[in-house]
């Protein structure tokens, strides 16, 4: 093979084989089969591009922090009520081609009995790091009664959402590790990144422990009717490609596992992924979130044309002038029609203190008929 030139990626089935999934999902009655975000994620182009934001549902909106007033964070992801409205708030304001389930990555680690809080300003915060092999000895297995109130804030948030698909998500075992190893948020990942190599034994039980947790907390979201998944590994860019395939990757690929027999689609992110993108693909994933690092059409010479992408609207520029962000929102559609399909959102979550209003208006842009469609 010439230098320079890739051996092709594994191929993704896109015919779903949702054979296991309740009568009544919302894949299998028809509601939300051949709505443009589900087929955008199966490599369609429909006529207009499909998008969302991560972290739609959150501190932009007012409505939010009214609601959310007078309750903590876990609290607020184990309220089925409160879960499912905030997670129909951002569909309601901004007309977005899909509903993300609000929760956190932290809280299948709490409901395993991980004594996890997410501190106001700060992020999720252990009682005690987990790291050495006792530690890990000691964890405990998430039991399925414990993901009650998940499967119920889905149920209700996609009885609201009708024709528009719920995506449910879950962090990946390493980043999950990012959390648990350094005890709370850390910039670097730096005891996560010694513990791979210091003590393998021990990650490798860390990881599998993470990695059957979150993937229950998948598995109990489309059971209860979300129609696409996306796995969540936001601090995977401080690995080597050979870390992230040695010591990484076999877990995430055994999260997502505990899915595959249902069908739905599985999107991959993670920031500053760019050497890492062919990796995080070949674990089975069907879609690959793209970070504002690099540009849409790159990120689609890397991985092949035929793997739909996800992104990448610098969430810096959301605060930048409306011609200046316009520009910039036209540039990642043109650069997305590189790939077989594209669905707009931005290269990373919604920052707190973004307009809404703003958001709003991309929305308008990416379903304009001026807008070009491939
Ligand atoms: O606007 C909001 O931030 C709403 C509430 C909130 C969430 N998580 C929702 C969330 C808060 C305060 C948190 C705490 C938290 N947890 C933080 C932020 C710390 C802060 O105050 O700035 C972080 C970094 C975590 C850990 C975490 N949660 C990660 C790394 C991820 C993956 C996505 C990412 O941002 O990299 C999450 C997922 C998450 N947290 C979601 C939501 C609603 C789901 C994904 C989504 O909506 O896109």
């Amino acid at each position: 093979m010439a230098v320079g030139q890739r051996s092709p990626l594994p191929a993704r089935s896109t015919i779903l084989n949702l054979v296991n999934l309740p009568a009544s999902h919302p894949l299998i009655d028809g509601r939300t089969a051949d709505s443009s975000l589900i087929r955008a994620y199966r490599g369609d182009r429909p006529s207009t591009t499909p998008v969302w934001f991560m972290r739609q549902a959150g501190r932009s909106l007012p409505e939010y922090r009214a609601i959310r007033a007078g309750s903590t964070m876990l609290d607020a992801c184990l309220d089925p009520e409160l879960s499912s409205e905030i997670t129909l708030q951002p569909v309601r304001r901004h007309g977005v081609d899909a509903g993300i389930f609000f929760s956190d990555i932290v809280v299948p680690l709490k409901l395993a009995g991980i004594d996890v809080d997410i501190v106001p300003g700060r992020g999720p915060v252990l009682g005690a790091p987990i790291r050495s092999a006792a530690d890990v000895a000691s964890l405990r297995r998430l039991e399925l009664d414990a993901l009650a109130p998940i499967a119920e804030g889905v149920a209700r948030a996609v009885a609201g959402l009708g024709t528009t698909p719920l995506i449910g998500f879950a962090g990946a075992p390493f980043t999950l590790a990012a959390y648990l190893v350094e005890g709370g948020p850390s910039k670097d990942h730096l005891r996560a990144r010694t513990l791979m190599h210091a003590d393998p034994a021990t990650w490798d039980a860390l990881l599998g422990w993470a990695a059957d947790v979150t993937g229950a907390f998948l598995r109990a979201q489309v059971l209860a009717g979300a129609s696409a998944v996306q796995l969540f590994d936001s601090w995977v860019g401080s690995l080597s490609v050979s870390d992230y395939e040695s010591r990484v990757a076999p877990f995430s690929h055994q999260a997502i596992a505990h899915v595959t027999d249902l069908g739905i689609p599985v999107v991959h992110f993670g920031v500053g992924t760019g050497e890492l993108l062919r990796s995080m693909y070949a674990i089975g994933v069907d879609v690959m979130g793209v970070d504002d690092r690099i540009p849409l059409d790159e990120a689609s010479r890397r991985l092949g044309a035929s793997v739909p992408l996800q992104g990448n609207i610098n969430p810096a520029m959301l605060a930048a002038p409306w011609p200046v962000l316009e520009a910039h929102v036209r540039d990642v559609i043109t650069r997305g029609r590189a790939a077989t399909s594209h669905i707009l959102n931005l290269g990373h979550g919604v920052p707190p203190e973004t307009d809404p209003d703003v958001l709003t208006r991309i929305v308008q842009l990416a379903h304009a008929p001026s807008v070009v469609h491939a």
